[in-house]
C-alpha cells in the first residue's frame, strides 16, 4: 500500500467537512472507499494536455474509483489560468450533466491547481474539489491552502479565491518526471520556506536543498512533508490572509510577480520569487532591518539555487519604472503604495510599507549588479 502519513485541519470557509490530506510514496487508494469521489455523483478529473506518460497509472493507483474515468485538458501552464478557460471548463462540466453533488480532481502543477480550484469555486456557486498536486511547487506550496485564481492579462491572480479542497492527495511518484528546471523552480519557493523557518527546522531545508535540486527523491519526500505542515500550520490560523500570518508566505513575492511579468513568460514561477528573495534581502540589508551575517547566509542559500541573470531587466529609467508600477500595483497594497515582506532574520520576516522610491532604486540596481 506504499508508505502513507495522514493529516487533517479544520476548515470554516469552505464545506464544514474536515480536509483531509495524505502525503506518501506509492500510495494505493490513499482516501479510502468511502472517499469524496466514490460518493460523488460525477468526477472529473483536470490535467493538463500531454502530461508525462505515468500520470494516469498513478491516477488510477490513487483512485481506483470511477473505474471508467472523464478527463478534461488545460493548456499548459499559466495558459490555463483565464477567465477563458475557466469558461471553457465550465461549459464542459455543464456539457456533462455536472451538479452541486460532483467533483473535480485537479491533477498538475500549481497552474493546473490555481484554474481547477477556481472553476470548483464558481461552477454552480462552488463544488468540491480534491487537490493532487503533481510538482514540487505544487506540493510544498501552490496546492495546499484553498487560494485560488487565474490571471488578468499578465497580471497575477488578479480574479480568485478562497476555496479549499475537500482533500490533498500528495503523491511522490507524480515527482520522478519532473525536469531539472522545473526543480528549480520549486526550490525557489523551498529556499522561501528555509528563510521563514526557524533555524533548526531551516537547518533540514537547506541541507536537503542540494538533493533537492539533483532529483534525490528522499530529499523531494522529506521538504514536501516539513513545507505542507508548516502552510498547513499558517492557514489553520490565518485561512483567508487577515492576520499578517499566512502573509508571510508572501515574502519574495511583490518584486518576484513584477520579474515575472516584465519576464513575458521566461521566468517560471518559483525562479521569479528566488530573484524576488534576492531583492527583498537586499532591501532589507539597505533598510537595516538586517544584519550582515544573516543577509550573507540567505543570499547565500538564493545562489545555490544557479538562478540565470535577469538580461531582459536593463537599469534604465524606463525599466525601473515598469517595476515600481507593478510592485505598486501588487494586491497586498491595502491603502499604501507598496508593501514588501522583509527578511529579518531566520525564522523572522515582517511587512514594511510605503518605501521611498530611491531606496527601492538602490536595491534594484544593486540585485542587477548595476
Ligand atoms: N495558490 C497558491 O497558494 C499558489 C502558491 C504558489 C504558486 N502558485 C501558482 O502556481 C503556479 C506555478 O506552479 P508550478 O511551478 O507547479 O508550475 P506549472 O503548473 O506551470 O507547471 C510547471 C511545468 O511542469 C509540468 N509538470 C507538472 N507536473 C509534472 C510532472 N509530474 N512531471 C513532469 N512535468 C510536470 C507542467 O506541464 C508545466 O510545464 C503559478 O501560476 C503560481 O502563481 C499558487
Amino acid at each position: 500500500m506504499g508508505q502513507i502519513n495522514e493529516f487533517s485541519i479544520p476548515f470554516r470557509a469552505a464545506f464544514p467537512s474536515v480536509m483531509k490530506g495524505v502525503c506518501g510514496q506509492g500510495m494505493e487508494n490513499p482516501l479510502g472507499d468511502n472517499s469524496l469521489l466514490a460518493m460523488a455523483g460525477k468526477v472529473c478529473f483536470i490535467t493538463e494536455k500531454n502530461p508525462p506518460a505515468s500520470f494516469e497509472s498513478i491516477i488510477d493507483r490513487l483512485f481506483p474509483i470511477p473505474k471508467e474515468k472523464l478527463y478534461y485538458r488545460l493548456p499548459v501552464s499559466e495558459k490555463a489560468k483565464s477567465l477563458a478557460e475557466t469558461e471553457k471548463l465550465c461549459s464542459f462540466l455543464y456539457e456533462h450533466g455536472f451538479s452541486r453533488n460532483s467533483i473535480i480532481a485537479a491533477c498538475g502543477g500549481g497552474a493546473v491547481t490555481d484554474a481547477a480550484g477556481f472553476a470548483a469555486s464558481v461552477y454552480m456557486r462552488g463544488i468540491r474539489w480534491i487537490s493532487v498536486p503533481t510538482t514540487f511547487l505544487g506540493q510544498i506550496d501552490a496546492g495546499i491552502g484553498g487560494k485560488t485564481a487565474v490571471n488578468l492579462a499578465s497580471s497575477k491572480n488578479i480574479i480568485g479565491s478562497f476555496w479549499q479542497p475537500s482533500a490533498l492527495v500528495l503523491e511522490a511518484d507524480f515527482l520522478a518526471s519532473l525536469p531539472k528546471e522545473t526543480l528549480r523552480s520549486g526550490a525557489g519557493e523551498l529556499v522561501k520556506y528555509a528563510l521563514l523557518m526557524q533555524p533548526a527546522e531551516s537547518r533540514t531545508i537547506q541541507d536537503a536543498l542540494p538533493g533537492v535540486l539533483s532529483g534525490d527523491l528522499a530529499k523531494l519526500m522529506l521538504c514536501v512533508s516539513v513545507c505542507a505542515n508548516m502552510k498547513m500550520r499558517l492557514i489553520s490560523k490565518d485561512e483567508r490572509d487577515q492576520y499578517a500570518l499566512r502573509e508571510k508566505l508572501n515574502l519574495g513575492h511583490t518584486a518576484g510577480h513584477a520579474f515575472e511579468a516584465m519576464s513575458n513568460g521566461r521566468l517560471p514561477h518559483g525562479e521569479a520569487v528566488a530573484h524576488g528573495l534576492k531583492y527583498a534581502i537586499i532591501l532589507s540589508k539597505e533598510l537595516e532591518k538586517i544584519n550582515e551575517m544573516s543577509a550573507d547566509a540567505m543570499l547565500g542559500l538564493v545562489a545555490m539555487l544557479d538562478l540565470a541573470n535577469l538580461d531582459f531587466l536593463g537599469n534604465d529609467e524606463a525599466s525601473f519604472s515598469s517595476f515600481l508600477k507593478l510592485v505598486s500595483h501588487d494586491k497586498k497594497n491595502i491603502k499604501a503604495e507598496n508593501r514588501f515582506i522583509l527578511p529579518k532574520d531566520f525564522g523572522i520576516a515582517e511587512p514594511m510599507e510605503n518605501i521611498p522610491e530611491s531606496i527601492l532604486r538602490i536595491a534594484y540596481d544593486r540585485m542587477l549588479g548595476f
